[in-house]
């Protein structure tokens, strides 16, 4: 584990009164969970939850940053992947936490990518009625997404996050070193939640991705600061999103930017390793600039600037870059419908007035994306 000089760390605060935390960024940061925990809630005893790809590479060294703040602590390893957020695994955590007599006072600690921070968050969100809880985010996407803000979730038949709760963690410890590990694939599925932000608020991030984005995703670059600069401009954006509007009563929505033609594509694949998350999205914000496009709201340049970087960076642009068959187009609609940004049967589109300009479009009617 990399040594840790604390004051390396960037600070992002998530300003929300008296559920306002941190969000600690930086290489090795991780070392200093136990203290920070300690800090926080002095005698608490931890939960970890996390994933069996996660607890391989990173579960004993956070352990060992407890133990030496002589912080108790017992886990439940669960699979990976999006299956596990499911009810049969819902209830798996919340009985292991109740189990190991976590109290409230106690902690949960999600060490892992989105799936377990959604999973775990949850459970801390119900289990004794709501217990405090840490996020470790181990992947590029959940530094740069769904660590922060407290939404969490588990899936239904009906579709992905429909069963969830707002619950927001005490405190989010990114330790970017962690991400040295992570598969290329799945670092460049969240490198699309990345560019999410310089396209619905930062233009100049955005341009500042198209020129250093390869200093972000390699682990031996000179320049690694790039890595931490692009997770803490992320954070930065995400929380003053939060901070303004924590229960998606009108800007938050902008974060779904991508999300409703992605879930769609998602669930046509069945949550499987065919399209992840990140790479859906990818997709959803690529045919998203492409609608604004269709509708007059952006110039089509616009969207092929958009469209470029996402191939140049590798990430599939289409929903025809999908291996193998797709449902009818039916079904992609009635899955669109599905999505919970639906109201009164008209569809609600998060699309690009420019780069680094989002609007929330409401009121757009289903055979107007059925020809598109
Ligand atoms: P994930 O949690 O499934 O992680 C991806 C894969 O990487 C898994 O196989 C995992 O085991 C592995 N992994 C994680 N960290 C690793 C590491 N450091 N080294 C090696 N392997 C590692 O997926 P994800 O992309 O992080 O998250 C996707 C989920 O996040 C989806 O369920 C999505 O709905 C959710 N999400 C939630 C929010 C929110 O605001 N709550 C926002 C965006 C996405
Ligand atoms: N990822 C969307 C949100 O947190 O609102």
């Amino acid at each position: 584990m990399t040594a840790l000089v604390r004051d390396e760390a960037v600070v992002v605060p998530v300003s929300l009164g008296s559920r306002s935390y941190e969000i600690v960024i930086g290489r090795g940061v991780i070392g200093t969970l136990g203290t920070r925990i300690a800090e926080l809630r002095h005698g608490a005893k931890v939960f970890f939850v996390s994933d069996e790809n996660v607890a391989a590479h990173a579960m004993a060294g956070t352990q060992a940053a407890l133990k030496r703040a002589g912080i108790a602590n017992s886990q439940l390893i669960v699979p990976p992947g999006e299956a596990s957020k499911s009810y049969r695994v819902f209830e798996q955590v919340c009985e292991a936490i109740l189990d190991a007599q976590i109290e409230r006072g106690d902690l949960i600690v999600a060490l892992g990518g989105g799936v377990i921070g959604d999973l775990a968050g949850f459970a801390a969100a119900v289990v004794r009625r709501g217990l405090d809880y840490v996020q470790v985010p181990t992947t590029l996407l959940a530094q740069v997404d769904s660590s922060v803000g407290g939404k969490t979730a588990i899936d239904s038949r009906h579709g992905k996050n429909l069963i969830g709760a707002f619950h927001q963690p005490i405190l989010v410890v990114a330790d970017t070193a962690l991400l040295d590990t992570l598969p290329e694939r799945e670092f460049r599925a969240g490198y699309a939640e990345l560019v999410k932000y310089g396209l619905i608020g930062d233009a100049a991030f955005f341009s500042w991705l198209e020129a250093h984005w390869r200093d972000i995703f390699d682990a031996t670059s000179s320049r690694h600061s790039a890595r931490e600069h692009a997770v803490a401009v992320a954070c930065r954006a995400k929380a003053a999103i939060v901070g303004r509007d924590e229960r998606e009563m009108g800007e938050r929505a902008l974060l779904n930017l991508g999300h409703t033609f992605g879930h769609a594509l998602e669930a046509a694949c069945g949550f499987s390793d065919r399209l992840l998350h990140g790479e859906a999205i990818a997709i959803g914000m690529v045919l998203a600039v492409e609608f604004s496009a269709r509708r007059g709201l952006v110039a089509a340049g616009d969207a092929e600037r958009v469209k470029r970087h996402f191939a140049e960076v590798g990430l599939p642009t289409s929903p025809t870059a999908i291996p193998g068959p797709l449902p009818s187009l039916a079904r992609i609609m009635e899955l669109i419908g599905q999505d919970k940004k639906v109201k009164r049967g008209m569809l609600t589109f998060i699309l690009l007035r420019g780069v680094g300009s989002a609007v929330i479009e409401t009121g757009i009617e289903e055979r107007e994306v059925r020809a598109f």
